[in-house]
């Protein structure tokens, strides 16, 4: 039976990183590779990629019908599926992720670091950031200049933003004043929408132009602190869990 999953070996293979078509061939060829305590010499068979034992050297490959990455985006990496030019945050990951329809779930601008979500659910993408669930996303962000309680109110009473990019009114959001020395500021923003430049745009409204801003949370999912920018890791099933009941809500 043909279903959903089911793909030539050889894509299997190369899907899970194992190696390019050519490579993964040889393999198969050379008998290195077996199918449900099999080993088989045809690249080409079809298999159950979800049910089926596949091992490679005697070592079981691991797959799964749907992935969730926790990511680090580092600066300078645009949130893309592709880009012809600029280093995309898929190209971080090897391709079997891309291969498996993975997506970023919303928007970090090319200069903010901090927490993504890549994932092959794209349901769950689409509720993490659909502006009617209301899931909070909390960034850090340095500013030039200092904010007071005047601009924590004004956060808390709602935004009116008006600027050379357009105009909207942004949801009441949290502002916290980390730390101020006068001249600069560090401060945390909570959000329940994600338009357009949305958190540099409300803090530079308030006399407060960010120069870094890094996303430390979804929802009740924290960037895990071991990742440094740039790396990533495969979310957890509570993690995961986390976020859909979140999404839910
Ligand atoms: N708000 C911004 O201004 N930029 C981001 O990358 C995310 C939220």
């Amino acid at each position: 039976m043909s279903g959903k999953n089911t793909m030539r070996l050889d894509k299997l293979l190369t899907m899970l990183g194992e190696g390019t078509r050519a490579q993964v061939k040889e393999f198969v060829r050379a008998g290195r590779v077996t199918v449900d305590g099999m080993p088989v010499r045809d690249s080409g068979m079809q298999v159950d990629a979800e049910n089926a034992r596949v091992c490679l050297n005697g070592r079981v490959l691991e797959y799964k019908a749907v992935r969730h990455v926790m990511m680090n985006k580092p600066q300078g990496t645009l949130t893309a599926a592709r880009d012809k030019k600029q280093r995309t945050v898929m190209d971080l990951l090897p391709p079997l992720y891309a291969a498996m329809d993975c997506m970023p779930a919303g928007r970090l601008d090319k200069d903010t670091e901090g927490l993504l979500i890549i994932t092959s659910d794209g349901q769950l993408a689409h509720r993490i950031i659909s502006p009617k669930k209301d899931v909070t996303k909390v960034y850090f962000a340095r500013v030039d200049g200092t904010l007071d309680e005047s601009d924590i109110a004004a956060f808390a009473a709602g935004l009116h933003i008006k600027d050379s990019d357009g105009e909207f009114d942004a949801k009441p959001a949290g502002l916290e004043i980390v730390s101020t020395d006068g001249s600069s500021s560090e401060v945390r923003v909570r959000v329940s929408e994600g338009k357009y430049h949305q958190v540099k745009r409300m803090l530079a409204s308030r006399g407060a132009p960010v120069v870094y801003l890094k996303r430390e949370s979804i929802g009740a999912l924290n960037l895990d602190p071991a990742l440094a920018p740039g790396q990533w890791r495969e979310m957890t099933q509570e993690e995961v869990a986390l976020l859909q009941q979140e999404a839910a809500e």
